[in-house]
């Protein structure tokens, strides 16, 4: 078992949306860390009275202890239930308005230690897609800080800004944001997704061309308090995605780039000569003519649910690259599976993707895998610096001096 938890501990607290009891904590620093609830459970004899105890629960309470010592994590007032203080949650190195730094490079992108608004600000180059996350507005701020739900609107447009001035004719702009922003103290959602929608579409001249669905079906249980508590939801199965292009009907799309297997019932149907009679379906809304799909095509077209579970094993490796370097893994990744699908299908080799909060850099994994150039900003170095890990093997590599000395 590996007892080296501390950046677990850490990381769990600060990705928790609220104070957390005890058990909770076991079972996230377990996933977090890969541990299974078998070994959780172990107990084993310890100290001169050989009483049972769990190796694995005596050490979370160990750094929860050293945190609390610390003076980064507080009691709230619940029996048993603690979180982190606010210099607990501030205690990644946060860029400096104006003071933005080459990370590092290979020979097909740059990763910068930035606020985003200073390098995309500053671009002149003509970007084809940009693919990002940007911080959700919860109002429980993850570590690395949210700007508010009053603020958010602005901020999304005035970061897209820059990003759509650069935008070639039919590039795209592909925004995970999320559904699960809820009315204070009601379990009915925000409606600044649609709000949102509006503000791109007239304040930047941007046509929305699709709500993808990106389906993740290990998405941890919640909204805890309105699907466990009052039982008025169901849990959150997926994350929207919000697909713009500056010109709809020159958009580079092409499924070509992304075709998925036909399943081999289909080949087998193709292949016995497709439909035998005309076919109606729907009351006739849909109508398949003799011989149809007796042609064998080069792939399936995918469909417009996504589905990738978050802990994907890209991610994985590179959250266990991250913690051997002693950081903080980031707490919310997406899959690089998720980013390879709307780089290929969104643009071509040779390409510019950009992600101006690229956070453990999966877009940036994404387009150097798939032979795209890419510009990333994230405003937290122990983000960037872990990111690097995604790199290192590259040949093409090359880390700032300067860079590494400030995160050495
Ligand atoms: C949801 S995360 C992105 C996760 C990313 N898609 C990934 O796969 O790792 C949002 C990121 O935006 C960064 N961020 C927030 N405000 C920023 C700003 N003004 N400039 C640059 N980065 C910012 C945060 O540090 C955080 O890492």
């Amino acid at each position: 078992m590996q007892l080296s938890l501390f950046s677990n501990v850490k990381t769990v607290y600060a990705n928790s949306d609220g104070p957390l009891d005890n058990e909770s904590l076991y079972r996230r620093v377990a996933r977090e860390a890969g541990i299974s609830l078998k070994t959780v459970k172990e107990k084993s004899p310890i100290g001169e009275s050989g009483q049972m105890h769990s190796k694995f629960q005596r050490e979370v309470r160990w750094h929860q202890q050293t945190l609390k010592t610390a003076g980064l994590l507080q009691h709230t007032g619940q029996r048993g239930r603690w979180e982190l203080t606010k210099e607990g949650k501030t205690s990644l190195r946060k860029a400096q308005p104006k003071a933005s730094m080459v990370a590092f490079s290979t020979d097909l992108g740059t990763a910068l230690w930035s606020l985003s608004a200073d390098v995309f600000n500053a671009i002149d180059a003509p970007v084809t897609l940009c693919l990002t996350s940007p911080p959700y507005p919860l109002a429980k701020p993850r570590a690395y800080g949210n700007p508010s739900l009053n603020d958010y609107i602005e901020f999304i447009v005035d970061s897209m800004q820059p990003i759509v001035a650069n935008l070639v004719d039919g590039g795209s702009i592909c925004l995970n944001v999320s559904n699960d922003i809820f009315c204070p103290g009601t379990p009915a959602r925000s409606i600044y997704r649609e709000k949102l929608v509006i503000a791109l579409a007239e304040e930047l001249g941007l046509w929305k061309m699709d709500e993808l669905i990106w389906s993740n079906p290990n998405k941890c249980p919640g909204p805890v308090r309105w699907a466990s508590m009052t039982r008025q939801q169901l849990n959150v199965g997926y994350e929207p995605i919000y697909w713009f292009s500056n010109n709809p009907k020159k958009a580079i799309a092409n499924n070509r780039r992304v075709l998925q297997p036909h399943s081999e019932k289909h080949l087998d149907f193709v292949r016995r000569g497709g439909n035998r009679m005309e076919k109606s379906c729907s009351d006739g809304a849909y109508r398949t003519p003799a011989g149809g799909y007796s042609r064998e095509t080069e792939g399936r077209i995918p469909r417009n649910i996504l589905t990738y579970p978050h802990n994907c094993p890209a991610q994985s490796k590179y959250k266990a690259a991250a913690r051997s370097m002693g950081l903080a893994a980031h707490g919310a990744p997406y899959p690089l599976k998720l980013a390879l699908f709307l780089i290929q299908f969104l643009s071509r080799e040779g390409d510019l993707v950009v992600d101006p909060f690229a956070g453990s850099l999966t877009t940036a994994e994404g387009a150097e895998i798939t032979g795209r150039k890419w510009l990333v900003t994230d405003c937290m170095l122990e983000y960037v610096l872990g990111g690097s890990t995604r790199f290192a093997h590259r040949e093409s590599f090359r880390i700032n001096p300067d860079f590494a000395a400030l995160a050495a």
